[in-house]
């Protein structure tokens, strides 16, 4: 007698993958009741978050599987209306593991503050006497926020910046380096800013006007490594090597052309806004971040590379700046937020950190594997079509039937998923 195989992760209806994690990751399922449906953010919470609030607004969380990152196994929540998205993290993570998975770090949690100062008659002298009373200005900036020192945060440091031109004429900008341990930082260094103001003003003989933190936040980098053994690469008729030279390839025209970088970042942005969107941190200052990042040598290029080792695997690095929090804001509020980091088991901004980047790096290679193979029709067209099903009027087990069809057919149109749902009815 054959025993029954057991249904894979994806087969199963959403009640039943929170009983899988629970029996198999021992997460406790109440730990996770956010997600399941009427659950979550309620209006009175969100009432709080925003103004003007009429209602609430929900997306998929959608879970990747197979990810090993710094030697953990880690299950990674997305939040993302984009299909195809968790499958491809999900399938280029079992790729990674005969390789060991992902490597991932990150630098101290540094944000950067600025300060403009206008109507500074002599630019290089104010510039001088500002760095002069660095000592001072961090001795005092250090007074803001005790409970952030006493957890090792704080100002770190003080650069002086003179812009030589701009539309309004040459200016000083002074850069507070704050370091701002397990949160996303825009309050903490907003705050010191604008404590800070009246003393610079005075020392810079100038007028201060912006003081706000910058989502260039090149000194929070995250960063992630991983390499796909030569023998992973190979499917249906393409070889290990077309497969790897072909993702070499497709790396290359986004390292070399803007209008190609900007779409492949933006596939790496797929799988980093997902968890960022997960754990209720700001996606757009971590989009501005990146996007800013991969300008920085002056010309818009690829945040990732990819090249072969000696053995010729494939291996592939992420870098970005990667503001995000674990305390504070939505995070601390939304109880989606916090059902994410406990799926994930973070306990520090930067250990989140670490699976973003990696996931970024994952959802790079899913897309070109897929564009420099198949093409990534194939993959989406399976997704759509079982949409496409249900928008035709199947239900349950009839959705994959119908669906089967439509992408055998290669024609994934509502009248004909009617056509093939009365013919199998
Ligand atoms: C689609 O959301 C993302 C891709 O366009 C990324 C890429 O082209 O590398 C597939």
């Amino acid at each position: 007698m054959t025993t029954p195989q057991q249904p894979k992760f994806h087969q199963l209806t959403p009640p039943q993958r929170l009983g899988w994690i629970e029996q198999h990751a021992g997460i406790d399922s109440s730990a996770l009741q956010a997600f399941t449906e009427g659950a979550g953010l309620s209006l009175e919470q969100a009432d709080h978050m925003i103004e003007n609030v009429i209602g609430l607004y929900a997306l998929p969380v959608g879970v990747a599987q197979h990810f090993k990152i710094n030697g953990r196994e880690v299950l990674v929540p997305m939040v993302i209306e984009e299909p195809s998205v968790v499958a491809g993290a999900s399938f280029m993570a079992k790729l990674a593991r005969p390789a060991g998975g992902f490597t991932a770090s990150t630098t101290p949690p540094e944000m950067i503050g600025q300060i403009q100062i206008l109507e500074v008659s002599d630019l290089e002298a104010s510039r001088i006497r500002l760095l002069e009373s660095k000592a001072e200005l961090i001795q005092e900036a250090m007074t803001y926020d005790p409970v952030l020192v006493s957890h090792g945060g704080g100002p770190r440091d003080l650069e002086v910046r003179i812009i030589h031109e701009s539309p309004i004429g040459p200016f000083l900008v002074l850069h507070l380096i704050y370091d701002v341990r397990d949160a996303m930082g825009a309050n903490a260094i907003n705050t010191a800013l604008e404590r800070l103001a009246p003393r610079v003003q005075s020392i810079s003989g100038g007028k201060v006007h912006l003081r706000i933190l910058s989502n260039l936040a090149d000194r929070r980098l995250a960063r992630s490594q991983v390499t796909i053994q030569r023998d992973q690469l190979a499917f249906d008729q393409f070889s290990a090597e077309d497969v790897r030279d072909g993702i070499i390839a497709a790396w290359a025209f986004a390292a070399a052309d803007p209008y190609r970088a900007a779409t492949h970042n933006k596939g790496i942005m797929n799988g980093v806004d997902a968890v960022v969107l997960a754990t209720g941190n700001d996606w757009r200052a971590i989009e501005a971040g990146a996007h800013a990042y991969a300008a920085r040598s002056g010309r818009y290029t690829s945040l990732s590379t990819w090249g072969k080792d000696a053995e010729g695997n494939l291996v592939g690095d992420l870098e970005m700046p990667m503001a995000v929090g674990i305390v504070g804001g939505a995070t601390r509020v939304h109880p989606g937020a916090q059902a994410a980091l406990k799926l994930m088991g973070v306990t520090t901004a930067a250990e989140l950190a670490e699976i973003i980047v990696a996931v970024g790096l994952a959802q790079n290679l899913a897309a070109l594997r897929a564009l420099a193979t198949e093409g990534i029709q194939r993959g989406h067209m399976t997704l759509h079509a079982r949409q496409v099903a249900i928008a035709a009027g199947a239900e349950r087990d009839m959705i994959d039937r119908v669906a089967d069809r439509l992408v055998q057919e290669k024609n994934v149109q509502v009248n004909r998923a009617q056509e093939i749902l009365s013919e199998l009815s």
